[in-house]
């Protein structure tokens, strides 16, 4: 049997990806319903080598649907919840609305898929930067508890969407040519430049995307003794995140350790080669399914401890990607 399946935000970064990763991985779709705002209503995207034609969200759009990939944003996520379930349609939501409240699921598929079938109509897809991180953390912590981690990351545009993907072409082609550019989309100019990351600062000094690394990652992992801090930042690369993991374990695991056990894990690569000096870059990886890993390190300078360099497509494992696979658990 295949199933009705409605994309919501079709026409974003991550609702594109929606539609090429349902086809890539055969994901058996009987109908699709490509919803966006009105602005988008009457254009046509292809699926399947078919042009279909996108309409607008309503509360009406769910009905026969099995189920809903939301990308839309958080707003849009909590004003259309209700009748989604209410059709008997399962949710799978890119949107950070959902993923802390109980009951909610919160799943990465290679961690805690056992969550994906419990979900009460609605799967929450994680913060991207938290399941890039994860796919790494998770097979290490199953092997030696992880007491710490201390995050860099470099995030791309893309997570901020297509409008910022497009500011960042945008500005570095103003850039290049001298001309002014006033960003609209990120808070400060983006062409060879950096800066931390555009989410709301909180009052204890992190940024929201910091917290939910950090609390996204215990839900998951089912384990309030993980602890972990971050520092984010938007870094002028179009679609590929890369962290920088220090990570403290309870004991010592060795670096060779750590290698055997990331290349068997699923949806993780390892890349490298370090008489080149050569590691995964976000050229290497935008448009793959795996997240990368290499420069696996000992910290000289605590014991216990890991360096691990870490690289994944923010749209595809880090939203698209992730999110079919939720459904791939729940429904097949
Ligand atoms: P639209 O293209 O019509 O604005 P991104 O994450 O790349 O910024 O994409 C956001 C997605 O959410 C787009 O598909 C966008 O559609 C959609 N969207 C934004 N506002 C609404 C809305 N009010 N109703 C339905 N979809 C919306």
């Amino acid at each position: 049997m295949g199933f009705k399946v409605a994309i919501v935000g079709a026409t974003g970064a991550v609702g594109v990806e929606f539609m090429k990763v349902l086809e890539r991985r055969n994901f058996p779709v009987d109908e699709l319903v490509l919803l966006a705002s009105k602005r988008s209503a009457g254009t046509t995207l292809d699926f399947k080598g078919q042009p279909h034609t996108v309409t607008e969200l309503t509360h009406d759009s769910f009905a026969g649907c099995h189920l809903a990939l939301f990308s839309a944003g958080a707003k849009i996520s909590r004003e259309y919840r209700e009748s989604c379930v209410k059709a008997g349609c399962l949710m799978v939501d890119n949107s950070s609305a959902f993923r802390m409240e109980e009951g909610v699921p919160l799943v990465v598929p290679e961690v805690n898929p056992q969550d994906a079938k419990r979900h009460k109509g609605v799967i929450a897809n994680p913060n991207c930067t938290t399941i890039i991180a994860l796919l790494a953390l998770n097979p290490l912590h199953q092997a030696m508890p992880i007491r710490r981690v201390v995050a860099a990351t470099y995030q791309a545009a893309s997570g901020a969407g297509h409008a910022a993907m497009e500011e960042l072409k945008d500005s570095t082609r103003a850039y290049l040519d001298g001309k002014p550019f006033t960003p609209h989309v990120l808070p400060h100019p983006y062409a060879f430049n950096l800066f931390p990351h555009n989410s709301a600062m909180l009052d204890n000094g992190y940024c929201e995307e910091e917290m939910k690394l950090a609390k996204e990652s215990v839900k998951i992992l089912h384990d309030p003794s993980v602890r972990i801090t971050g520092t984010c930042v938007r870094v002028p690369v179009l679609r590929t995140h890369a962290e920088a993991l220090n990570i403290e374990f309870v004991r010592e695991l060795s670096v060779e350790k750590a290698y055997e056990l990331l290349r068997k894990a699923p949806g993780v690569t390892v890349l490298e080669d370090r008489a080149k000096n050569r590691w995964a870059m976000p050229t290497d990886v935008a448009g793959q399914d795996n997240v990368f890993v290499g420069r696996i390190r000992k910290d000289h300078s605590q014991p216990n401890t890991l360096d691990v360099w870490v690289v994944g497509d923010q749209l595809l494992k880090g939203a698209a990607l992730n999110a079919v696979q939720c459904a791939e658990v729940a429904l097949l």
